[in-house]
């Protein structure tokens, strides 16, 4: 119990929220629609707010919704900056200001948006334990096929060797700041330009409730969720 307290607050988490959300349909930047009343982006923060482990938080923000983002998020002690034209770059920003002393760093989609508290300790845990990343991950329902530029199957992928890949996503910062630094091409999660260094990923058991909202059934889904 001590040293759990002692531990409190040792962890930074970089909230990319950029994002149109162009699969989402009309109705503006992703993060900032609403789910049962409230922004995507608001139900993600107070979450992971109610995450011991968490010291500092910081959302990198639509472009020209920086002041609206910082006062969406007022009651809950975030540094929001400005996104840019990539998630990539989304993260590197929110990473450029994380202040000396927080060697661990998460980085959290907006979009997932009912990720519980449990799931940032149970990441950040993880790291602490000695991974230098370290994803939550889901098993594969769907029979999952390689095809050809014709639609043509070419074989059946094993199942049992694969798993779906969520955020949270925890890093030793060095690991996190080393990736970005070296980056070239463009990655669709933080842990996969790790693995381009030769950094080993763990995984952790992932949750259903940190599922990403993409298209209109995924906001049905997280609406459905969140009523219980
Ligand atoms: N994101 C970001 N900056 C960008 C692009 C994406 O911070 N330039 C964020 C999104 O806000 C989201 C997360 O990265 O929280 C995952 O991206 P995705 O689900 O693709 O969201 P969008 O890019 O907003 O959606 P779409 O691709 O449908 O436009
Ligand atoms: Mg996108």
């Amino acid at each position: 119990m001590t040293a759990h307290r002692e531990l409190r607050g040792d962890v930074a988490v970089l909230v990319p929220a950029a994002g149109l959300g162009l699969r989402l349909g009309p109705g503006g930047p992703k993060a900032l629609r609403l789910l049962g009343g409230e922004p995507l982006l608001v139900h993600a923060v107070r979450r992971l707010r109610a995450a011991p482990c968490v010291g500092c938080v910081v959302v990198a923000a639509p472009v020209d919704g920086v002041e609206g983002v910082q006062g969406l998020l007022a009651a809950y002690d975030v540094t929001v900056v400005a996104g840019g034209a990539t998630r990539q770059a989304s993260v590197a920003a929110a990473l450029a200001v994380v202040p000396e002393g927080f060697e661990i760093v998460l980085v959290h989609d907006a979009a997932r948006a009912l990720a519980s508290a449990e799931l940032f300790e149970r990441v950040a845990g993880a790291v602490r334990a000695g991974h230098s990343a370290v994803v939550p991950v889901l098993p594969v329902v769907d029979t999952i096929k390689q095809v050809d530029a014709d639609g043509a199957v070419l074989g059946t992928v094993d199942r049992s060797v694969l798993r779906a890949v969520q955020t949270p996503q925890g890093f030793r910062r060095d690991v996190l700041e080393a990736a970005h630094a070296t980056a070239v091409d463009e990655h669709t999660d933080d842990a996969g330009m790790a693995e381009k260094i030769g950094v080993r990923v763990y995984t952790v058991d992932g949750e259903e409730a940190a599922l990403k909202i993409t298209r209109p059934l995924d906001l049905a889904i997280a609406e459905l969720l969140l009523n219980g």
